[in-house]
């Protein structure tokens, strides 16, 4: 059975928005994908392949799980190499999906850094880096997406805290206790988006890979059926599902198709550097645009890596 084309990486992706994403990856039959499921947990990584297949036999030679901790630099390290290891079809693109909101009883990485700055960034901040080199460079385009949220926009007014944006060596401190009300999450996604517009201006500068990526954004709006919201008080989610919420609400067999849609080198519509909200390119807020955080929060977190070998851009 055939492998597919190319492939696409997905974080995350044994549940909610990574696992409806790839269900819909799959089932496109012209680009072919096969699908990279970047989990944590392997037992829950291989449950999803083994749902995907049931609907499908043919998906299963499309699947691979390759174990991601998000939370551990070195894990993000072993998985680029257990990915080369793989002999994949083309690496063609990368969905940065994963994501943590305060979980209550593990509050810093492996490397003593912030959880959910360390794995909604900085994590993927390495994947990407390490990752770039490993693209194949043909006539189709890379794509990069990254996966943030409205609540990174303080205009657009959701329930949950605004950003608290940096500097990075702030960003890193874990709190000393999880607070009541948590703007880490919300900072966490504006970081998704000045490192999107960095990185795009970056490949943008370089010989080797200019014309060679699409680099965006992309915010799927509030889907309460994932478990995004594990670690809130059912009550006070319910509240915000029934109430404030409702107006923020979207399909997320919607928002898995436009998400899936950004990494088709074949929808040749699909802008570069920009913010995707569902499918429509909107701005995201002032703060994403200010250059001095974009060069902050990537010096800042190449800081953090430490080795200097991890970078080309
Ligand atoms: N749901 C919403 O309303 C909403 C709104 C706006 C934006 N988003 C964004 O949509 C994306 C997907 O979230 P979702 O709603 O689908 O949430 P979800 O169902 O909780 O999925 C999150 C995924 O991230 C994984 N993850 C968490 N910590 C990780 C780590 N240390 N290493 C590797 N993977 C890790 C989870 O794995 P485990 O299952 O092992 O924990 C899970 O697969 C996120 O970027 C989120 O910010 C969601």
């Amino acid at each position: 059975m055939s492998k597919g084309k190319r492939t696409v990486i997905v974080t995350g992706a044994n549940c909610g928005l990574g696992f409806e994403s790839t269900k819909y990856l799959l089932s496109d039959k012209i680009d072919e994908w096969h699908v990279v499921l970047a989990c944590r947990d392997e037992s829950k990584g291989k449950q999803a392949i083994q749902q995907i297949v049931e609907i499908d036999q043919e998906y299963a030679s499309r699947l691979t799980f390759i174990e991601l901790d998000l939370a551990d630099l070195d894990s993000v390290r072993n998985f680029v190499t257990n990915f080369n290891q793989e002999k994949l079809p083309p690496l063609k693109a990368l969905i940065c999906n994963a994501a943590t909101q305060a979980p209550p009883n593990i509050s810093t990485t492996k490397q003593g850094y912030d959880i959910v700055f360390g794995v909604n960034h900085l994590g993927h901040f390495l994947l990407t880096n390490l990752l770039i080199p490993h693209f194949a460079k043909n006539d189709e385009i890379n794509s990069i997406v990254n996966v943030t949220s409205d609540t990174h926009d303080p205009k657009n007014g959701t329930p949950v805290p605004v950003p608290t944006y940096g500097p990075v060596d702030k960003l890193i401190i874990p709190p000393q206790e999880t607070p009541k009300r948590d703007s880490r999450y919300a900072t966490s996604k504006l970081c998704n988006i000045l490192f999107t517009y960095e990185l795009k201006n970056r490949l943008d500068k370089s010989d080797e890979f200019k014309n060679h990526f699409r680099v965006n954004c992309f915010n799927p709006g509030f889907m309460p059926e994932t478990s995004l919201a594990r670690y809130l008080d059912p009550k006070l989610f319910n509240m915000i599902v029934e109430g404030e919420g409702k107006k923020y609400r979207k399909p997320i067999a919607n928002s898995s198709r436009y998400l899936a849609d950004l990494v088709n080198p074949q929808l040749d519509k699909v802008s570069n550097g920009v913010y995707y909200d569902g499918n429509e390119i909107i701005p995201s807020s002032d703060e994403s645009y200010e250059v001095s955080k974009q060069l902050e929060l990537w010096e800042g977190s190449k800081n953090l890596i430490k080795t200097e070998t991890d970078f080309i851009l």
